[in-house]
């Protein structure tokens, strides 16, 4: 059954939750973006303002983590498949300040993500999309109970090449893992 899936996840995610909330204009200085080769947005002016909180558009929230430090951000915008609004769909994303990964934030977070978007929304499914590369965010969505649905062939235009894809999205029916909480190190992407 996919739930045994969880047993290793559940075993070591156990603890606190991420703590996500609406940004404010104080967070903006620290949520620049970047400093990955999987974050590559080109030039970027100094943003002003924070990301919308409702779930209802494009948005984002402020990680934060256990000490209170802003950690990063989560963000979401809607996209759909079929052709009537009940096909809509969040696609998440996430960015955590360098310092703040490889300590199961990440993984905390898009977790606690996808949870809210269940519980505040009517929404059947969550979508993430990551570069085949990135095996940070591809084992943290799959932590989360995001299963892995396809390549998209050359879909990301990333430092002056198009990369394959890897979408992964989760279902309201699907198997989550509970909200994982802090564990071991690991070296920061
Ligand atoms: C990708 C990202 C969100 C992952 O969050 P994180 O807190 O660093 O990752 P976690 O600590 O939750 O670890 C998740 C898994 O990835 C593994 N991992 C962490 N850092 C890794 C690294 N540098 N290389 C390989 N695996 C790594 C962990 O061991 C864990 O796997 P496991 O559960 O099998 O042990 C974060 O590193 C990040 O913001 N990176 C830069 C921006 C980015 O890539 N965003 C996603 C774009 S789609």
């Amino acid at each position: 059954m996919a739930i045994l899936g969880f047993q290793r996840a559940s075993a070591r995610h156990t603890g606190a939750m991420a703590n996500l909330r609406a940004q404010t204009l104080d967070d903006l200085s620290l949520l620049t973006g970047g400093e990955s080769p999987f974050d590559d947005f080109g030039p970027q002016a100094p943003r002003t303002s924070p990301a919308a909180s409702q779930f209802d558009a494009k948005g984002g929230l402020t990680i934060v983590a256990e000490d209170g430090q802003v950690a990063g951000e989560v963000t979401l915008h809607w996209q759909q498949w079929g052709p009537n609004a009940g096909s809509r769909c969040p696609m998440i994303g996430i960015w955590l300040r360098p310092e703040h990964r490889g300590h199961g934030l990440g993984t905390r977070a898009q977790s606690a993500l996808a949870n809210m978007l269940f519980r505040h929304t009517t929404t059947n499914r969550v979508e993430a999309h990551t570069d085949v590369d990135n095996t940070a965010e591809q084992r943290a969505l799959e932590a989360v109970g995001f299963q892995r649905e396809g390549v998209t062939r050359g879909a990301q235009w990333r430092d002056g090449a198009y990369r394959d894809g890897l979408l992964y999205a989760v279902l309201r029916s699907d198997p989550r893992a509970p909200e994982p909480g802090p564990r071991r190190t690991h070296r920061s992407t």
